[in-house]
């Protein structure tokens, strides 16, 4: 199949490369110059583990390109996937749709008959119906079908979400749309991964309320942590122990310091705007948002509080910067709330990252340090916000001797407080008792 992804950002350019692992031929088109540049060069803009490598074996075998012109792309496409941004819409929560409803206009002039239409973006419900009328007002009588389906991959293990999903969803209720999409994706059906096909509008629902449920479970667990905190109970054997029962599962259960990246947090606030146009309101996930907001927002002070209730003065030492391990993506991560709490508190802050360093200094004006180790120098505490593997196995010894003061606090619970404190740290983690 001969494949275009309009835009090659997080999930553009991880679905076109896996498409073109798959074995078809893949367009990936962006509107950044320098974007598609670095790609062409075969080079990876974003950090996702592995996809460097199985980008640049599907350029070689000339299975996958890079343009920012989409004309020549579009001609002979079989299926043109739209993977812009969807972000928050400055001032009323809903989602902004600027950048699907541009590149529409694009591909509806462009578009081969018999073409479809693939919206991979997270869209509200009914965004389907306006690309097609857009299409309808643009190329009338052309035999062009518009398709939804959503992407659920995480950074961070996107090719391995991307090849081996749960399930694929696709929205549609053309014949022809629904042949495409089962070529398309024939490699995973052989791999068992369930092909889903519903309604447009549903499928579009599917997307939002999968990452409202994940929201809730994890703020969830969060309120959980907030408890054992006054109980003196321990939140990772709570999760545990509620995890093992099938009927909740394991996954989504760690407790930390609020839910970020790039699509919880604008996700949950769309579908909360989209229920209450409906006059529909989703109660549970408005309190989801409320909760998790304020709970991002005290993180600062739970810090300010270990460090005897003042950080003025103080240098303060973080750990990671990214809103999880393995990506390098800052959109809404903790530490952005975090630290400029801190800074404005008066502490000087001093961080390390593995790899969204670049990312961060557009958006933190904070002190970077060369390492972990160099980081935590003459702090007087240390914070981890992030939980990298690099940071799982520090020198405890060394960073204790490091530090000015023994204050370390763990917002992702990645130590033991019985051995840190067995090791002359004072150790505040996230719901591990009084
Ligand atoms: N990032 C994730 O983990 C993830 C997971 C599942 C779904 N999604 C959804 O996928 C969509 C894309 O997210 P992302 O994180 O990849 O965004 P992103 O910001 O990383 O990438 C979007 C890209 O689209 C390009 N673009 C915008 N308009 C264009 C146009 N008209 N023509 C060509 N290129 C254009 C931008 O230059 C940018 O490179 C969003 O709706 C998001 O909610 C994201």
């Amino acid at each position: 199949m001969r494949l275009v992804m309009v835009g090659s950002g997080y999930v553009g350019l991880v679905s076109g490369v896996c498409f073109a692992d798959f074995g078809h031929d893949v367009v990936c088109v962006d509107k950044d110059p320098a974007k598609i540049a670095r790609l062409k060069n075969g080079e990876v803009p974003i950090f996702e583990p592995g996809l460097d490598t199985m980008l640049e074996a599907n350029m070689r075998a000339g299975r996958l390109s890079f343009t920012t012109d989409l004309t020549e792309a579009a001609r002979d496409a079989d299926a043109i996937f739209v993977a812009v941004g969807t972000p928050t819409r400055r001032g009323d929560g809903h989602a902004d749709l600027t950048y699907v409803y541009e590149a529409t206009r694009e591909i509806a002039v462009l578009a081969a008959e018999n073409a479809v239409i693939v919206t991979k973006s997270t869209v509200p419900v009914g965004t389907g119906d306006e690309v097609e009328r857009i299409l309808r007002e643009v190329r009338p009588g052309a035999n062009i079908s518009v398709v939804s389906n959503p992407e659920f991959l995480r950074e961070g293990a996107a090719i391995e979400d991307f090849k081996r999903p749960d399930r694929i969803v696709i929205g549609t209720d053309s014949d022809h749309a629904r042949y495409v999409m089962t070529e398309i994706y024939r490699p995973l059906y052989i791999n068992q991964g369930p092909l889903l096909f519903v309604s447009r509008r549903t499928s579009e629902l599917i997307k939002y309320a999968a990452n409202a449920f994940l929201a809730m479970k994890i703020t969830f667990i969060n309120e959980m942590a907030d408890l054992c905190e006054k109980l003196d109970a321990d939140v990772q054997d709570v999760a545990r122990g509620i995890g093992l029962d099938n009927r909740i599962g394991a996954k989504f259960l760690h407790a930390g310091p609020g839910y970020g990246g790039s699509c919880f947090p604008k996700d949950t606030l769309a579908l909360v705007k989209t229920a209450q146009d409906a006059k529909s309101p989703t109660r549970l996930i408005e309190t989801v948002v409320e909760v998790n907001g304020r709970r991002k927002k005290r993180m600062a002070e739970k810090i300010i509080a270990a460090c005897g209730g003042s950080v003025a003065g103080k240098r303060i030492a973080v750990l990671g910067l990214a809103f999880k391990p393995n990506t390098d993506d800052m959109r809404d991560a903790p530490s952005l709330d975090i630290i400029p709490a801190l800074q404005a508190a008066g502490a000087e802050v001093i961080a390390y990252d593995p790899e969204s360093m670049e990312q961060a200094r557009q958006v933190l004006n904070v002190g970077f340090a060369e390492g972990p180790y160099d980081c935590i120098e003459g702090a007087d505490a240390l914070v981890i916000i992030t939980e990298w593997n690099a940071f799982r196995a520090l020198d405890l010894k060394r960073v204790k001797a490091s530090l000015k003061s023994p204050v370390v606090v763990d917002l992702r619970n990645i130590y033991r407080p019985q051995e840190m404190k067995a090791l002359g740290f004072t150790y505040h983690g996230i719901g591990r008792g009084a």
